[in-house]
């Protein structure tokens, strides 16, 4: 990460926690790693985000429909699905340090560095020989890479590895109270299995007929090793899930379709196109046979933030031969029944979030000859910012407060809003700024004579006077969610 990049990341990570967006969980007792709480501005950004995801996947979709499965599922589930034998991450240990890491990310590590310095043959070497060890689960050679291209151990600086390990990243418990293995329940790693084992009850009461698809929007959770940037990698995280079904032989194109259809979505936000990128799989999950991540340019790199799987029928049959319920769909059209296959979307939503809130961080200079000034502004689309509009007296005086709170009560049920009446007017234009609030109104004298108020537009600083009757149409028009989806 240069030094630009990573004076911006840490300005985010504390401005996300200054301004009620993002907490360590259980800050009190000095953290849980890996785990984040969303405070009262990001619980807001989190509920919009999802919005725009469920309204352009759901609501704008007439074939898909969308669920709320439980966390915990059926032991076998997870049997069928694979993850039970082949949920992993290659780990490997540091003897001297005792610390423990993810083998291909050390190995990753490297070949950043390779690219840093400009040695992008010895960088391409080493990721094709990565890519070959993963794909053939040949942990002996991920551990030959490491000692190969002398990798030490970042806290002891030693080179004295143990032999690399399979992980699994699923959490168990137990459930009940007799405490044998029969009762061990995992926490769901991922919301897809909710949608697979509902595939027939949706399918039948919905009548849904193929192609469609169930959404989901929920929380999963993995004992990641290694936690890092901030809230990228996390153990409880939430994801945005969509499992679309389709006729067999007609997968390659509705991954096409759902490739564009997701980067599109991205970009809706006003997103630059170049801060996108896709990534092709060269190491596919068990499951798929075609995959690309989308990857968004972090300060500290292009990471994924979406999937977008071709899960042929693996996921259905799985369950078909663990359950042994016949899992299948008559097509109509070509008088057959087969199991479905499946195009894949997931996002993390945490990762969405981290996103938006780099997109949107901007530090302004505005000062004017030598009138220093600046101020931090969240350029959140106004769709997703947590509060729509401050309602600010000028003063606490003169009936201003009331005249404020008259409005902001005709306002409310419609939109989430702020008042504030301490501090001066430029402050509380600041701090609204720094949460993204896209609209202030300002309640001022001339309001009690001619019942007017100013709009304060936050990325422009401009203002205009309106009548405070046309006010929630205005508003409303502003945070549209047709601005968003009616393109
Ligand atoms: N059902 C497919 C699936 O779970 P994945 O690539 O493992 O695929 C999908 O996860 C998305 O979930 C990722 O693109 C990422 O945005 C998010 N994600 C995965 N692990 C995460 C973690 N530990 N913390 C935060 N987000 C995570």
């Amino acid at each position: 990460m240069s030094k630009n990049n990573d004076e911006l990341f840490k300005n985010v990570i504390s401005h996300a926690k200054e301004y009620g967006f993002v907490f360590q969980s259980s800050e009190i007792y000095d953290g849980l790693s890996a785990v984040y709480d969303y405070g009262q501005n990001g619980s807001e950004l989190k509920n919009n985000i999802k919005a725009y995801w469920w309204k352009s996947m759901v609501q704008m979709h007439e074939n898909i429909v969308g669920i709320d499965a439980a966390i915990f599922m059926h032991p076998t589930t997870w049997k069928a699905s694979g993850h039970v034998d082949g949920f992993n991450d290659p780990m490997i240990d540091n003897k001297d340090s005792k610390k423990r890491y993810r083998a291909d990310q050390l190995l990753e590590d490297k070949i950043a560095r390779y690219e840093k310095d400009g040695k992008t043959d010895k960088a391409a070497q080493l990721q094709d020989a990565m890519d070959e060890a993963l794909k053939t689960d040949n942990l002996d050679a991920l551990r030959d890479l490491i000692i190969e291209h002398e990798i030490a151990c970042p806290v002891s600086g030693t080179r004295n590895w143990t032999d690399v390990r399979q992980f699994n990243l699923m959490f168990s418990t137990k459930m009940g109270a007799v405490a044998d293995d029969s009762d061990v329940v995992y926490l769901r790693p991922e919301t897809a299995q909710g949608i697979f084992v509902n595939y027939l009850n949706v399918q039948k009461t919905g009548r849904m007929k193929i192609p469609f698809g169930i959404a989901q929007i929920g929380k999963a959770f993995r004992n990641e090793v290694i936690a890092r940037q901030f809230i990228m990698r996390m153990r409880e995280f939430e994801q945005m899930e969509m499992q679309f079904f389709v006729r067999p032989g007609s997968e390659m194109e509705w991954y096409e379709y759902w490739k564009e259809t997701r980067l599109q979505w991205h970009k809706g936000l006003g997103t630059p196109a170049e801060k996108y990128r896709f990534h092709n799989h060269t190491k596919l999950a068990h499951y798929a046979n075609a995959a690309v991540d989308i990857e968004f340019e972090f300060p500290f790199g292009f990471k994924e933030v979406e999937g977008i799987h071709s899960r042929t029928d693996f996921d259905l049959s799985q369950h078909q031969k663990f359950s042994g319920k016949k899992i299948q769909y008559f097509d109509p059209e070509i008088n057959q029944n087969y199991v479905p296959y499946v195009i894949e979307t997931s996002i993390g939503l945490d990762r969405m979030f981290l996103l938006t809130l780099i997109n949107a961080y901007e530090e302004q200079d505005l000062s004017d000859g030598d009138k220093k000034d600046s101020r931090v502004v969240l350029k959140l689309h106004p769709c997703l910012a947590p509060v729509k509009a401050a309602i600010l007296p000028l003063t606490k005086k003169d009936g201003l407060p009331e005249k404020a709170k008259e409005i902001m009560d005709r306002l409310k049920p419609d939109h989430n809003l702020m008042y504030e009446e301490k501090d001066s007017i430029g402050k509380r234009y600041r701090r609204q700024d720094a949460i993204g609030t896209p609209f202030c109104i300002t309640v001022d004298h001339q309001s009690l004579e001619d019942n007017t108020v100013t709009i304060r537009h936050r990325d422009t600083m401009l203002q205009e006077r309106v009548a405070i009757d046309g006010l929630g149409g205005i508003i409303s028009g502003l945070v549209s969610w047709k601005n968003l989806l009616g393109k």
